[in-house]
């Protein structure tokens, strides 16, 4: 059987809109697809004196939660198989052990705890990035397609499943793939003399762009290919092209990011700024 996209949701609006990306997408790619709710007990752990029955009390709360869900996707997507699971033990940690087992991830940006100015849940930085294959996190779902995503690319041999994630939803979804390449020029703080030919260093650039892509515009010929190749911060550029995206697809990592860092500064702060559904992919 082919593995299952696994969502997780704390019953939240935010969750929510998670699971119906995911149902969308399980229909899209054929999948079948998992609705997983975490019962923390940890609030319990420290208490003095637990409700009696709490652990009832949150096995119910959780099989409404994921009945509701189960009831949303059958509405949306009649044609996804669904299961659901309900787990004891902290949502972060379960959540990145599904993904292991999941052919990919999706999370809402927060959920029901937090402070109101949050832009993304504790959740998020524990998964994307950490878990293996792609983890999808979902603000809201735009109200009609734009028609086009976006995937930011570096030069670097860590943007392949990034790539191969971006060209196979493109391909599936009929839809334009922007492949936004961001580059800057050095800045050499106590060197002013060293000066660029810049002609030089952006066709240096748009060179690599081209190699990079090549390979996956001969493996998806079908894909309309825009080649984005721009003179500005990484972070800037995708965030504002994220403003017209359906999904804005990155690596977990780049160029730039020493080894023990899992998840590059790039991919973090696009997960805190995009105004779409963002795939990280590892
Ligand atoms: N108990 C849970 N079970 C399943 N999925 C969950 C659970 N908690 C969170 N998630 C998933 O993670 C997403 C982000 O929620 P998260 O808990 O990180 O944010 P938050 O509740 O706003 O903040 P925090 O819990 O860090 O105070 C949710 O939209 C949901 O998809
Ligand atoms: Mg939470």
């Amino acid at each position: 059987m082919a593995e299952s996209i696994v969502v997780g949701t704390d019953g939240s609006p935010t969750a929510t809109a998670a699971v119906e990306w995911a149902a969308d997408d399980a229909a899209r790619r054929g999948r079948p697809l998992r609705i997983v709710h975490v019962m923390d007990r940890w609030p319990y752990n420290i208490s003095a004196s637990p409700p009696p029955d709490w652990h009832g009390f949150m096995t119910r709360a959780g099989e409404q939660v994921l009945a509701e869900a189960a009831k949303a996707v059958k509405e949306r997507r009649p044609d996804v198989s669904v299961t659901t699971q309900l787990i004891e033990g902290m949502p972060s940690q379960v959540l990145r052990e599904q993904a292991g087992t999941a052919a990919e991830l999706v999370i809402g940006s927060r959920g029901l705890g937090g402070f109101a100015g949050a832009l993304l849940g504790s959740a998020v930085l524990h998964v994307a990035g950490h878990a293996p294959g792609a983890v999808v996190v979902v603000r809201a779902t735009p109200d009609k397609p734009y028609g086009e995503i976006v995937v930011g690319i570096d030069g670097s041999a860590e943007c392949g499943p990034a790539l191969g994630f971006a060209f196979e939803q493109a391909q599936l979804r009929g839809c334009a793939l922007r492949a936004l390449y961001a580059w800057q020029v050095p800045v050499h703080a106590f060197a002013p003399e060293a000066t660029h030919e810049i002609d030089k260093v952006r066709q240096a650039h748009r060179r690599i762009a081209a190699e990079q892509l090549a390979p996956w515009e001969e493996k998806f010929p079908g894909v309309n290919v825009v080649r984005d190749v721009t003179c500005a911060h990484p972070v800037s550029a995708l965030v504002d092209a994220s403003v017209r995206a359906d999904l804005l697809v990155v690596g977990s990592h780049g160029r730039g990011t020493v080894e023990s860092i899992i998840l590059g500064s790039v991919s973090r702060a696009v997960l805190h700024h995009a105004h779409c559904p963002v795939a990280v992919v590892r």
